[in-house]
């Protein structure tokens, strides 16, 4: 009932190749495309100047002016006098930089989209920006144009949707300084980096996902937010694949997009009438690399897998956050929990791509840390604990037709409870595969069809990690 009336009052869409009116109201109701919801895991990259200083956070530049303790007192015990944040450009090297290798180790994660941060606070723009003179990785560092090898590397072996990280406010560059004494009635900096620099972007890497950040000192007039989606949505070359986040003026956030960003790491832990993301880092505390991180700064892969059952059983997509080191390696630990995942959803993977959230409930009313989620008739239970006893309680569940666990496959025997609760008996552990000591999954399915799910989209995926990789050679 709730979910109807949710349906009902929200999630109307009017609209799929109108003409789009600069408005919020015109762009709103923009139907998303559907890869996006369908695709449900992306990976987020943060890699930039920020990576060869590597300490504290991606913020490095931001603390040092600030004059903050930690930053100061390393600059000062390790540097010369006078050493600046510019001073770093050249050892940002990238010459491990593999674009090959990432983009299989995210596909395999199970990831269907990737969002890399172009540009982050600094400025400095990892594609050879001719409004970033001489602030740009073609100019400084590795001389190279880090988007377009990626990109290039991505769409030629795997699957991947690609997006774009761009910071509309640059903490430092003068004439975004000019706007910001002005109030912002002025808009100098808009018009003579952030638009070009936007519309570059788009037309020669064809982004199918603008992730703006950095909007919340100005309005969204100032950053000229409105005529920009509109002709992204209307004329550009991406129009029909294109989503964007909510970060397009300090008044739009967690309002305005095609989906719902909010904050950081956002878990709205009830159902939403908006797509929604949630953004979360594998390290706790920072975005882009930091060499001061340990082993309980970083999710284990429960955590990790947990976190994504729960933002998939609410209707939110993850956006998984890994930093790169200067020299363009991503380091074992992120290896592992990414590896670790696509394990997880090469066996779990249809309990939650293509999925919708379930109608009733997200999850158990009576065993904790069992979550739902449902696809075509089928509905999933997600239980994060094996019951020691072998024996699965479930409270929200009558009558089911069929149960079974993803990577075992035979049918399992359940019975009605005393309190009309379902118990269900589980196969021997070691019979599954190692992946479920993070997290198992019961498909169960009904006498009465379940109803068709609320976008009913036609799935584009396959739930396996897709790579194109070469055929080995017989040994
Ligand atoms: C695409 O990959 C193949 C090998 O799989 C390689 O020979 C070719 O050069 C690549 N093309 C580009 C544009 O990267
Ligand atoms: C700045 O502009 C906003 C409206 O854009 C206005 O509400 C505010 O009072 C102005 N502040 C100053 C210091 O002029
Ligand atoms: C289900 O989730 C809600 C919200 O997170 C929580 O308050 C409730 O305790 C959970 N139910 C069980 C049985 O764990
Ligand atoms: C949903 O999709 C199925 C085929 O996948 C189709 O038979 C059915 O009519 C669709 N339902 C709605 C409400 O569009």
């Amino acid at each position: 009932m709730l979910f109807r009336l949710l349906a009902a009052m929200c999630c109307s869409c009017l609209c799929c190749s109108a003409n789009f009116t600069p408005t919020w109201e015109s762009l709103d109701a923009r139907c998303n495309p559907s890869w996006f919801d369908e695709g449900k895991v992306g990976i987020f990259v943060h890699w930039g100047l920020y990576s060869v200083p590597a300490l504290g956070s991606e913020w490095f530049w931001k603390c040092l002016k600030a004059g903050s303790e930690g930053v100061r007192d390393f600059m000062e015990k390790n540097f010369k006098p006078g050493f600046s944040y510019g001073d770093f450009a050249p050892h940002f090297t990238a010459e491990l930089f593999d674009p090959v290798e990432w983009a299989e180790l995210f596909a395999e994660a199970g990831a269907k989209y990737v969002v890399l941060t172009a540009k982050h606070h600094d400025g400095f723009t990892l594609w050879p920006s001719a409004l970033a003179f001489q602030w740009n990785a073609k100019a400084l560092g590795p001389h190279r144009d880090l988007v377009g090898e990626f990109f290039a590397a991505a769409r030629n072996r795997t699957a991947l949707r690609l997006g774009i990280y761009y910071s509309l406010m640059e903490w430092f560059h003068p004439l975004y300084q000019i706007d910001k004494v002005s109030n912002f009635s002025t808009s100098i900096f808009v018009k003579m980096k952030t638009m070009p620099e936007l519309r570059e972007l788009v037309e020669v890497y064809t982004p199918d996902v603008i992730w703006a950040d950095g909007e919340w000192e100005a309005p969204g007039e100032y950053w000229d937010s409105l005529n920009f989606l509109a002709w992204l949505f209307n004329e550009s070359p991406v129009a029909k694949s294109v989503l964007v986040n909510d970060r397009w003026g300090k008044e739009s956030i967690c309002r305005h997009g095609s989906y719902l960003t909010c904050k950081d790491r956002y878990n709205p832990k009830t159902l939403q009438c908006r797509k929604w993301e949630n953004a979360m880092t594998l390290d706790r505390n920072s975005w882009g690399f930091r060499r001061n991180a340990n082993l309980d700064d970083y999710l284990t892969t429960k955590e990790l897998i947990q976190t994504l059952i729960e933002t998939v059983a609410y209707g939110g997509n993850i956006l998984i956050n890994v930093g790169p080191t200067h020299d363009g390696r991503i380091l074992p630990i992120f290896q592992e929990r990414l590896r670790d995942l696509g394990r997880w959803l090469s066996v779990n993977g249809d309990a939650i791509y293509c999925t919708t959230p379930w109608k009733h409930s997200q999850n158990d009313s009576l065993t904790p840390n069992v979550w739902y989620t449902s696809r075509g008739d089928a509905l999933y239970a997600l239980a994060l604990d094996w019951p020691l006893d072998g024996r699965l309680t479930l409270g929200s569940i009558l009558k089911p037709k069929t149960v079974t666990v993803l990577g075992h496959g035979k049918q399992l025997l359940f019975r009605k409870g005393y309190a009309n609760d379902l118990i269900i008996e589980l196969p021997s552990f070691h019979l599954l595969p190692a992946a479920a000591a993070h997290a198992f999954v019961l498909r169960l399915t009904f006498e009465d069809p379940r109803p068709p799910c609320p976008h009913n989209a036609t799935c584009r995926y396959f739930y396996y990690p897709k790579v194109h990789r070469q055929p080995k050679k017989p040994e």
